[in-house]
């Protein structure tokens, strides 16, 4: 059972890097679908942090492939930058490969992506303004380019000579920051690039299909959330990928039965960063109080996330959109402490009661979270006490918080995250998942 995908069940930052990391040990490749550096994983190896943003999180792992697919967007420039940062940690990317058809960030896209925030007015996304949203414009647009264009020097060339004039008329009309390269400067730089990591460009559709039928373990790795998907998602308060679990194919080349498990990871309370509802969201003191406590800063953005509490309304539309196998609840540890927990179980929009996320944005800034109070428990600083004592000698309540969320979603929760650590995991899973 080879292929198992990890997804990300609200807006992100759900701490699906150190689950990858942890999964990571059993597999032979960790894939990543969709996005670009606008994503940011935190993996503690060994005392060492690295964080990541470009490079999917199985490149700190020595012996496996580390995969850029198709569906992803990938930053060349500040992915030399985080591959020094892996250099000097004493790793390496030997293990690395992208995709010939995934499509690559320019900096006019980073230059677009900050002008076309400024005509959204008062309505913005609040994007991490890394080029993300250019970038996929330009590849539904039919003029973007692709990884693969680098080993192909006449295309190359011909590609610059026409997307060179274009982009700057483009940025012209939209106020933005001028291009000032020429089409030769383009060139020297892209060529530059493909000295850097021409040989680990390929057909990663094939690779993996291959490591599939050879009963590899591949791990695919989601970046954002299910929140974000730019279909289901709480649009246009979204990134520009498909981010749930159809996403998983389209992104990698891979067909839908190639996906063994599909892991949904709940942190244990909510967050999001940037605009858009957020139905559970807490008063701003309340809000700070767990920001502080659960260290919910943008690893790329540097920005506060806002908190609220769990919502499970959002995660069963996760649910559905990608047909979680099993659960893993992160960072519980955060509410340690705190007497009552409150879980949101449905919405009221104007008196009538909603089971299920509403596509309207106006519907969703007027719904009132109902909430099901739960009792909260006392924590301790103990973790690897807690770690070893195992699933049934967790406190009750934490227990109680946990088995709320199974019943309500009806799918197990297999695996409770209690820090960042590797070892800081609480593991329920029955038998092998990757027999
Ligand atoms: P973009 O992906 O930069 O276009 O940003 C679109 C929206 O997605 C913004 O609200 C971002 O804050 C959000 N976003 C993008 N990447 C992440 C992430 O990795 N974690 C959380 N939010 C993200």
């Amino acid at each position: 059972m080879p292929g198992l995908a990890i997804i990300g069940a609200q807006w992100g930052d759900e701490g699906k890097g150190k689950i990858t990391d942890y999964l990571g040990e059993d597999a032979d490749l960790i894939v990543r679908f969709q996005g670009g550096n606008n994503a940011g994983h935190t993996i503690v190896v060994d005392g060492k942090v690295f964080k990541l943003h470009g490079l999917p999180s199985g490149v700190v792992r020595k012996g496996k492939l580390a995969v850029i697919g198709n569906g992803v967007v990938v930053n060349l420039e500040e992915l030399a930058e985080e591959i020094e940062q892996v250099k000097e940690a004493g790793g390496s990317i030997e293990g690395l490969r992208i995709s010939d058809r995934a499509h690559l960030i320019m900096n006019y896209h980073k230059k677009l992506d900050g002008a076309e925030e400024k005509y959204r007015g008062k309505n913005v996304v609040g994007t991490t303004k890394k080029g993300i949203g250019p970038a996929y414009q330009d590849k539904i647009a039919r003029i973007g380019f692709r990884a693969g264009d680098l080993l192909e020097d006449d295309l190359l060339k011909e590609k610059i000579g026409f997307i060179i004039p274009y982009k700057k008329d483009m940025l012209d009309m939209m106020g933005a920051e001028p291009c000032q390269c020429t089409t030769e400067s383009l060139y020297a730089k892209m060529a530059g690039w493909r000295d850097m990591i021409g040989d680990c460009i390929c057909d990663t559709s094939v690779l993996v299909n291959d490591a599939l039928d050879e009963n590899r373990n591949v791990i695919f790795e989601g970046a954002q959330g299910a929140m974000l998907d730019i279909d289901h998602g709480t649009y246009p308060y979204v990134t520009s990928s498909a981010t749930c679990g159809g996403g998983v194919c389209t992104g990698s080349g891979v067909a839908p039965n190639r996906i063994d498990r599909m892991l949904g990871v709940v942190k244990a309370y909510t967050t999001r960063v940037g605009e858009g509802p957020f139905v559970t969201e807490l008063a701003e003191e309340d809000e700070k109080k767990l920001q502080a406590k659960g260290g919910e800063f943008g690893v790329t953005t540097g920005r506060g996330r806002r908190c609220g509490w769990l919502d499970l309304v959002v995660v069963e539309h996760a649910q559905r959109m990608c047909g979680f196998t099993s659960i893993v609840m992160t960072k519980i540890d955060v509410l340690d402490d705190v007497p009552e927990l409150p879980v949101c179980v449905a919405y009221e929009i104007d008196g009538t009661e909603y089971r299920h996320f509403p596509a309207s944005i106006s519907k969703l800034n007027r719904a009132k979270p109902v909430y099901e109070t739960l009792r909260g428990w006392k924590g301790t600083d103990d973790t690897e006490s807690l770690v070893k004592g195992g699933y049934d000698n967790l406190p009750g309540e934490m227990r109680e918080y946990i088995e709320f969320t199974e019943r309500y979603l009806k799918t197990p929760v297999d695996i409770v995250s209690v820090g960042p650590g590797r070892d800081q995991t609480i593991d329920r899973r029955n038998g092998d998942w990757w027999s």
